[in-house]
């Protein structure tokens, strides 16, 4: 099938590529000529894993092409998947102006039916403003042309996108009950049957459904973390294991294991712009969701966790203190810095008058082009910053380790190393990587998320 993607980041790209790869002619456009450049010179822009080789594989076998022209795009897909962010607006809820955008210039170029699939995550009663915005692009030029809007949100997760893609747990798809809207959903059934084969995994619903499904999936799943958080911190005050307590509630079915872990927050670009989102939808209709606003505020509170540990062990003045932090992503396996948990701990730490340095596997580059972002304005903190060469470079002379991103990477190092390196042998754990009763063993003062360690020793 002739497939548009209308906006080739992180959702894009993957799904370009994953589509291609099962056969079909793809179409990524961006505004961004940076991205599309490199992608026409074999590259990149984003790191994840498994993608440049179906991206390098599909091209040379004239799959997939990338493109600025926007009028190619529209021309080229019977399908145009919208794929644009959606970024938090200053009020928290979703900035529709690249969807509405991308609808308009469908509406402005497209010649014949076309099934507009809204991929980005997108509030309730989105589709009907995409509708909106092609129908009056098409009276504009006086044009009578049929298209459906139809909401496929996106469940795929960063560092395991292209396996999510291709090996979906479901597939959730709104269509409209017209028959435009018919023959939107048997396009959507043929492009999706690759997926289907062994058994059905697409949900069909409303399209209103559809995209109160996306939102409702992140707003459970993130409620799951900041509760845990909330456990973690309650753990240490009372001097229980929130890692035993994970393993006693998950092995409950009606649990479950997945995301339960304690940390030192979430990030990323979705949880907490789709958590915003969604509570600013309800407060459109006179409602405030009381859960998600405490969600939203346990995790901005667990994202100073390590900060508050470090100055509780060291004191509030950090000046003439030297921390090594290990992960900068706001999770393994990505490069994405949106909304990590490193950024508010280098902040906390800078400000305190400490200095740092920083290892990331994959991350740095990005790193370094957001934190002259975030400290622009004091260029002194950011001199504070050094880029370690790799794990063990980034602890020489530190007054204690801070690991902020649960890369494999970290998981088992050499801890002899570890400590000749340190000043001092303490390490500040945000993900949890470690058990504390071996820490203890090999003589390192741990400080892990809920695992009480910090009350015992004060005891
Ligand atoms: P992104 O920021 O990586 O990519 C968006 C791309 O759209 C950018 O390259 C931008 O230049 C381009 N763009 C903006 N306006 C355009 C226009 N009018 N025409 C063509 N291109 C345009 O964003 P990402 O992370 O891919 O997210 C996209 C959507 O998917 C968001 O709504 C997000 O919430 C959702 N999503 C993201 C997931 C993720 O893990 N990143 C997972 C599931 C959904």
């Amino acid at each position: 099938m002739k497939i548009t993607i209308i906006g080739t980041g992180y959702v894009g790209l993957v799904t370009g590529a994953c589509l291609a790869e099962l056969g079909n002619d793809v179409f990524c456009l961006d505004v961004d000529p940076r991205k599309i450049d490199i992608l026409n010179n074999g590259g990149i822009p984003i790191h994840e894993p498994g993608l440049e080789e179906i991206v390098a594989r599909n091209r040379a076998a004239g799959r997939i092409q990338f493109s600025t022209d926007i009028e190619a795009s529209v021309r080229h897909g019977d399908v145009q998947f919208i794929a644009v962010g959606t970024p938090p607006d200053e009020d928290g809820s979703a900035d529709l102006q690249y969807v509405l955008a991308a609808a308009k210039n469908i509406g402005k170029y497209m010649a014949g039916f076309k099934v507009v699939v809204d991929k980005s995550t997108v509030p309730v009663g989105t589709a009907d403003r995409v509708s909106a915005a092609i129908s009056a692009e098409l009276a504009n030029r006086a044009a009578t042309l049929e298209f459906s809007v139809v909401s496929n949100p996106e469940f795929l997760k960063e560092g395991a996108a292209v396996e999510d893609f291709m090996r979906p747990d479901r597939i959730v798809i709104g269509c409209d009950q017209t028959p435009q809207g018919e023959k939107a959903r048997s396009q959507m059934k043929k492009l999706y049957a690759p997926f289907n084969r062994n058994h059905e995994r697409t949900f069909w619903m409303d399209v209103r459904s559809a995209e109160f499904t996306k939102y409702a999936a992140n707003a459970m799943l993130a409620t799951r973390i900041s509760f845990m958080n909330e456990l973690a911190n309650l753990a240490d005050h009372v001097g229980a294991d929130i890692e035993a307590v994970r393993h006693g509630i998950g092995s409950d079915p009606r649990i479950g294991h997945s995301f339960l872990y304690a940390g030192c927050g979430y990030g990323g670009s979705c949880f907490p712009k789709d958590v915003q989102a969604l509570e600013r939808t309800a407060q459109d209709y006179g409602l405030n969701l009381l859960i998600l606003q405490a969600v939203e505020a346990v995790n901005a509170r667990q994202k100073q966790v390590l900060g508050n540990k470090i100055q509780q062990r060291f004191g509030e003045n950090l000046s003439g203190r030297h921390f090594a932090i290990w992960g900068l992503a706001f999770k393994p396996n990505t490069d994405d810095m949106r909304a990590a948990s490193s950024r508010v701990l280098l902040g906390e730490l800078l400000r305190a008058g400490a200095s740092v340095a920083v290892y990331d596997p994959v991350s740095m580059q990005e790193a370094k082009r957001v934190l002259e972002l975030d400290f622009y304005d004091a260029p002194e903190l950011l001199a504070s910053i050094r880029y370690a060469a790799n794990p063990m470079d980034a602890l020489v002379d530190a007054d204690a380790l801070a690991i902020v991103t649960e890369w494999k990477a970290f998981r088992s190092p050499d801890f002899d190393e570890v400590k000749a390196r340190l000043k001092q042998p303490v390490i500040f754990d945000g993900r949890n990587l470690f058990e504390p009763t071996v820490m203890t063993e090999l003589g390192i003062e741990y400080h892990g998320i809920g695992r009480s360690v910090l009350t015992r020793a004060d005891k």
